[in-house]
Parts: structure tokens; C-alpha cells; sequence
């Protein structure tokens, strides 16, 4: 008996076809996402010679979390926190209040949970809060952000090997980079961008221009 195709297999056929078309959009969609959002290490700077363009250049690949809407948004110029990659002022109208936890009224534990609340898609840390008018990112230059990182005035009295264990292991920079709903991860990983900044700081933390 020759074999023919009939009706439903032909229909089979079309629906196999389109997942796999499906399929592939959403990964190679991935795939670019990723290469994009992806951090170099600190062994692919070794070709730089000069050892103080070496710690400029890796400061500056740091600098693609430091600046990202993740981590601007809770470090802005003015008292509100900022939500999105649009980086729009918060709503509710909160504050940061005396101690970056908001106004007596508006607490920021009442809504933000100690994790992400994904049925409303509010983000959560035992910790959170406004990070301190002079630690505000928002705004400035890379080279202004690292010439405040690397100042105990302006960086809550830290020496440099605590503001790479800060970045690297903290537990509220962490939140970043699992930020929960829709929102886009800070690039790489956080142990990632505590070795990048390990290795600007073993380089003499030279800061960008
Ligand atoms: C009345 C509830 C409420 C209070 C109080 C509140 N928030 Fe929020 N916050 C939210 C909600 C809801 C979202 C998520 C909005 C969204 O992404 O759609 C959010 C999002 C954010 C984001 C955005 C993260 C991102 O990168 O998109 C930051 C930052 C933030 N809040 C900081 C704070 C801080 C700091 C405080 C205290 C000073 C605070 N919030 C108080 C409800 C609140
Ligand atoms: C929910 C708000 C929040 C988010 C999100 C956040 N921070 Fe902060 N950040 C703070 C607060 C609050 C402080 C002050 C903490 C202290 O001094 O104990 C701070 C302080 C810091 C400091 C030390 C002081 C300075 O500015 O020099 C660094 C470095 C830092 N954050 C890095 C990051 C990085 C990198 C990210 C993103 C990957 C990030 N933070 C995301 C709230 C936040």
C-alpha cells in the first residue's frame, strides 16, 4: 500500500513547522539579548599593555552595571527612586525619608517585600532601600561615578576592597541581577562584576575620563 499523506498529517506537518519556526525566533531573540548583556572578563584586558589604561578600561566594562536602570534607578539625583528602563519616577510618589526607607507614611517594607512579589511584580530585599543623596549615580559621567566609588566621603566610609566585595556579594546589588517580572537583569553576573572591579582595584583603580 503506497502511503499518502492525508488531511491530518499534512495539518501536523504546518503546526510542527510553525513551532519550530516559533522556536527558533525566541532563541536566536535570546541568543542576542545575552551576547549583548554580556560582561568580558578581566583575563580579556591583558593585552593592554599600560597598566593604567588596563584599570580605565576595566572600570569601564564595570561600568555597564554600574550604569544600568537596575542599579541607577535606587541610586537617583533627587529623592524619589526611579522605576523601569525608562527610568520614570517612581509612582506611587514616594520619598527617601531620614534613612532611604521613605517617609513615616510610605514606608518602602510595606510594599517591598524581603523578595520579588511576582503576582504584582514588586521587587523585594530584607534591605531595600534608597542608596543616599551622595551616592547618587544619576546623571553623572563614568568617570565622575568612579571618582565617587573610590571616595570614603561619598561612598559610606568603604575602603576599595569593600566596595568590590559590596558589588560582588552584597545581597541587595544581587537583586539586580534577578530583578523578578519582565525587568532586564544588570549585564553578566554579579561575581562577574566583582572581579572586574577586583582586578580595576589590583591595577591601581585608575578611574575613566
Ligand atoms: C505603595 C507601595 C510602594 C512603596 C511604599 C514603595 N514602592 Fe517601590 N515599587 C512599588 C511597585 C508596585 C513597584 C513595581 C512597579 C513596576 O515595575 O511596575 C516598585 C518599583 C520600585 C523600583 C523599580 C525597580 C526597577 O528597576 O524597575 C524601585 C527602585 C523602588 N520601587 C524603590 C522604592 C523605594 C526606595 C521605596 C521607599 C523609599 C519604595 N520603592 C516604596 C511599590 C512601592
Ligand atoms: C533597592 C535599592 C538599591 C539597588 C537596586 C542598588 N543599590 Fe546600591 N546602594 C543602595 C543603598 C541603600 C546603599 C547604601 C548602603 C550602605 O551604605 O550601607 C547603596 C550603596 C552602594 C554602593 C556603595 C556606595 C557608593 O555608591 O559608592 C555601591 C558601590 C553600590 N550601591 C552598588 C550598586 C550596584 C552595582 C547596583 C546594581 C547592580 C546597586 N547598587 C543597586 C541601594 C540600592
Amino acid at each position: 500500500m503506497k502511503f499518502k499523506p492525508g488531511p491530518t498529517i499534512a495539518a501536523a506537518a504546518v503546526i510542527v513547522v510553525a513551532i519550530a519556526a516559533l522556536l527558533t525566533s525566541v532563541f536566536s531573540g535570546r541568543a542576542v539579548a545575552d551576547s549583548s548583556e554580556a560582561l568580558a572578563t578581566p583575563e580579556s584586558f591583558a593585552a593592554i599593555n599600560d597598566t593604567a589604561a588596563r584599570s580605565a578600561a576595566l572600570f569601564t566594562e564595570a561600568g555597564k552595571v554600574l550604569t544600568h536602570p537596575r542599579c541607577v534607578n535606587c541610586h537617583p539625583a533627587g529623592d524619589r527612586p526611579r522605576q523601569g528602563d525608562d527610568r520614570r519616577l517612581h509612582q506611587p510618589p514616594v520619598e527617601r525619608g531620614a534613612d532611604g526607607f521613605g517617609l513615616p507614611a510610605m514606608r518602602c517594607p510595606i510594599c517591598h517585600q524581603p523578595a520579588n512579589f511576582e503576582p504584582s511584580r514588586v521587587p523585594g530585599d530584607p534591605a531595600w532601600h534608597l542608596a543616599p543623596r551622595d551616592m547618587a549615580w544619576e546623571g553623572k559621567t563614568l568617570g565622575q561615578i568612579c571618582a565617587q566609588i573610590k571616595d570614603p566621603a561619598r561612598n559610606g566610609g568603604r575602603s576599595l576592597d569593600e566596595i568590590v566585595h559590596h558589588v560582588g556579594a552584597d545581597h541587595l546589588v544581587g537583586w539586580a541581577w534577578a530583578p523578578g517580572g519582565d525587568r532586564r537583569p544588570a549585564p553578566g553576573t554579579q561575581m562577574q562584576a566583582g572581579a572586574l572591579l577586583d582586578a580595576w582595584v589590583k591595577t591601581g583603580a585608575v578611574c575613566p575620563n
